[in-house]
């Protein structure tokens, strides 16, 4: 019944999540979801949503939330934007700042959404290149006045850059909008958010997902000068006025009242990534030095293809992509010591056979 889609529905190369399996047994290692769940102060305040609140439309702008999430990160409310996970926010952003007709550049390698959005909004890329290493250098952007984006640390390939190195871009494009995708920074990159109200060309991406466990509940921010926030208001108003359900905004609020509970989450996978990245180097698997939830891997004694195949025979889903750059490479996202043990286990098991 495809003769009433328009070109443009024709022509979209839609972005393909990572499997979502069900099954009691699967260790599930392809989406870079949190293995741990966020604190019950969370499910303590969905619990005590009440009727009415369900009843009613929810608060338009995340009015109490986006002033938590401003104390939080020591910025103004006019500073915070939330979306429906960072993926609305990012599409928001594309509609907002990069539809102006001069292109958008980002990383060759970066997270797949982008060239999808690009599609999507009729956006030319320019793909800004990677080296053999998987780094992309800030100094081949250009003030282009079109846009920049990219994810820090990058995704897949886990590497982050510098908030010395943004700034040094920020200060050299001031007529270009540079959004700073920071979905994994709570694991390691340096964020940039602190230079917000210094360079009003800077927008910062932050999700629910990855550090704060809560990717089920869909919640995302961007943080910017006031008039870069007002843009991706306007946009958010005439599309969606309530994308911030009651329940996420109440369980977003929750989880930003127990830092400690986050922290020691945080803590727990980076040691997690830090032991199965020296146990795969062990192993003759070049593994990047990875600043995010998930490691980028590579096996010697087997194919990468291969060996995503066979451990999703066994139940463990990891990610995997055929295409020339990445194909000798897996992304696999941190789960529990346990989790990461069974991998380990398996990957002997597989590469003895
Ligand atoms: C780099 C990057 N940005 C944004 C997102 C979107 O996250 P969400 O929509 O769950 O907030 C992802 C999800 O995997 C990601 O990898």
């Amino acid at each position: 019944m495809d003769k009433y889609w328009t070109p443009l529905v024709k022509r979209l190369t839609p972005y393909v999540p990572g499997e979502q399996r069900n099954g009691k047994n699967i260790i599930k290692l392809n989406t870079n979801e949190n293995p741990y769940p966020p604190t019950p102060q969370v499910k303590q305040a969905i619990a005590s949503i009440d009727e009415d609140a369900i009843r009613r439309y929810p608060d338009p702008e995340s009015d109490e939330l986006r002033r938590a999430l401003a104390n939080y990160h020591h910025v103004q409310q006019r500073n915070v934007f939330v979306g429906n996970g960072s993926d609305e926010v990012l599409a928001l952003a594309f509609m907002a700042y990069f539809t102006g007709g001069k292109p958008l550049q980002f990383p060759e390698i970066g997270y797949s959404f982008y060239p999808v959005y690009c599609d999507l909004l009729n956006i030319t890329p320019t793909l800004v290149p990677i080296d053999s290493d998987f780094k992309f250098y800030i100094d081949q952007f250009e003030n282009n006045g079109g846009g920049i984006v990219f994810a820090n640390p990058n995704a897949p390939t886990s590497l982050a850059v510098s908030a010395a190195d943004i700034e040094t871009l920020l200060k050299r494009v001031p007529d270009t909008l540079v959004f700073v995708d920071e979905a994994y920074a709570d694991f390691g990159a340096e964020s940039v958010i602190h230079l917000i109200n210094q360079y009003p060309n800077l927008l910062v991406g932050r999700t629910y997902s990855k550090g704060r466990s809560m990717a089920g509940m869909r919640l995302g921010a961007a943080f910017a000068d006031q008039h870069i926030i007002d843009g991706l208001l306007r946009v958010k108003n005439s599309f969606n006025s309530y994308p911030l359900d009651v329940i996420a905004q109440k369980a977003g609020l929750a989880s930003l009242s127990d830092e400690a509970y986050y922290r020691s989450c945080v803590e727990k996978i980076v040691a997690t990534r830090d032991w199965i990245s020296a146990e795969l180097r062990q192993r003759s698997f070049k593994v990047l030095d990875s600043k995010s939830n998930f490691i980028f891997a590579s096996p010697t004694s087997i194919s990468a293809g291969k060996l995503f195949a066979a451990l999703s025979e066994q139940d463990i889903l990891v990610r995997y992509w055929d295409k020339p750059a990445l194909r000798d490479w897996l992304r696999i996202s941190i789960g529990t010591n346990d989790d990461m043990q069974k991998l380990v286990a398996a990957v002997d098991r597989i590469v003895r056979q």
